[in-house]
């Protein structure tokens, strides 16, 4: 093996636009792309997945403007054009390329322990689609195109990442090679796992039945308040410690929130709100999710009614994604010994 190569510092993570965004989105990630961006120590790659989303059946009219949708969520949260690169995945077919390679470098088995892959395919695995069942190959070559050296994510795709890993790893082993890097997932902060306001057990997520279960990130400020004023409670205050928050998932749950909204640790938000009712906590929680989403949403509805501007920025950014992927994908064709790249 030849000598450990350094890699660039640089980060990228993607949003499937398989549905509008929620709040567990804006905390679990986009608001921490954001940090990272501005963090300035990374360079920093966003995407928007469209071609994890096929993988379940999407309305071609709904993916075509949830695309543009996830891309005026980024942008009215903050990424920058000018620093980060933003573009959708269909745009840089080497992603599907390595996508294949890495099809032919991953194990069956490793696929078969994938847990997203047994709870979204659920009882009738045979009815998946095969792109549902080899999607994490794609997700490495997402990462790996790039030679991302760090992956921001919630708590849900630890397993994705840490998939990518084994395929750099095996890849680099197999051709002898130290060509691509053993990527960091970077799961860090209060909220990166937020949890169904109805079910404190459930993740929050686009595609759940009800939408009184999730925060939209375009939802107005009455939609909001009502939200948090019905989500799921047990009826004790809040605690003086976080221990005593274990086993209560609701409530542990309304606490991230709080504290990923505000940037504030959980153990900050209970010193502040020791004792208080959810007659207390939660109209100041709805408060502050309406004064940090309003602004976002707002901006979101402005962008989405110019979609020229919004589709002249993704086609940039995949320019600029070539630019980095084309070399990285030509090197792996060499090394697999394809010809003709
Ligand atoms: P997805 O919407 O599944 O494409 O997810 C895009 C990003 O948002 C991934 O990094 C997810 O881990 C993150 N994410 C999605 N839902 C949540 C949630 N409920 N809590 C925290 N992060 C989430
Ligand atoms: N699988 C991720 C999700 O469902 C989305 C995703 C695709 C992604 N490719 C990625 C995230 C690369 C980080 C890096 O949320």
């Amino acid at each position: 093996m030849s000598e450990e190569p350094s890699f660039t510092p640089r980060v990228f993570s993607g949003i499937k636009p398989s549905g509008g965004l929620t709040l567990g989105n804006y905390l679990g990630a986009i608001k921490r792309f954001v940090d990272w961006q501005e963090a300035g120590t990374h360079e920093t790659i966003y995407c928007v997945v469209d071609l994890h989303a096929i993988t379940v059946w999407q309305d071609p009219a709904v993916l075509h403007s949830a695309t543009r949708e996830v891309a005026a969520g980024y942008l009215a949260s903050g990424i920058d054009p000018t620093k980060s690169i933003l573009f959708n995945q269909s745009q840089v077919s080497a992603h599907t390329e390595l996508g294949w390679i890495f099809s032919c470098v991953a194990r069956m088995g490793w696929m078969n322990r994938m847990t997203q892959f047994k709870d979204k395919a659920g009882e009738n695995a045979e009815k998946a689609s095969l792109g549902l069942y080899a999607y994490p190959a794609l997700m490495a070559s997402d990462i790996l195109l790039y030679h991302a050296t760090h992956v921001p994510v919630g708590e849900d795709q630890k397993q994705h990442v840490e998939l990518t890993r084994d395929i750099a790893q095996k890849f680099n082993h197999d051709f002898k090679v130290a060509f691509f890097p053993e990527t960091e997932p970077v799961i860090e902060g209060p909220a990166t796992r937020v949890m169904n306001l109805r079910d404190g057990t459930k993740k929050m997520s686009k595609s759940g039945e009800s939408d009184m279960e999730r925060i939209n990130m375009t939802d107005d400020a009455d939609t909001i308040a009502k939200k948090f004023k019905k989500a799921k409670t047990d009826p004790e205050p809040l605690p003086e410690s976080m221990e005593d928050l274990a086993g209560r998932p609701e409530a542990k749950n309304l606490v991230d929130i709080y504290a990923g909204l505000s940037g504030r640790t959980d153990e900050e938000v209970i010193a502040e709100y020791a004792g208080a009712g959810w007659g207390r906590f939660k109209p100041a929680l709805a408060d502050l999710a309406v004064e940090k989403l309003g602004p976002i949403s707002t901006e979101m509805k402005r962008l989405m009614a110019d979609p020229a501007e919004i589709d002249r920025i993704l086609a940039h950014g995949a320019d600029q994604a070539r630019e980095i992927a084309e070399p990285i994908l030509s090197e792996t064709f060499r090394i697999v010994g394809l010809v003709g790249r």
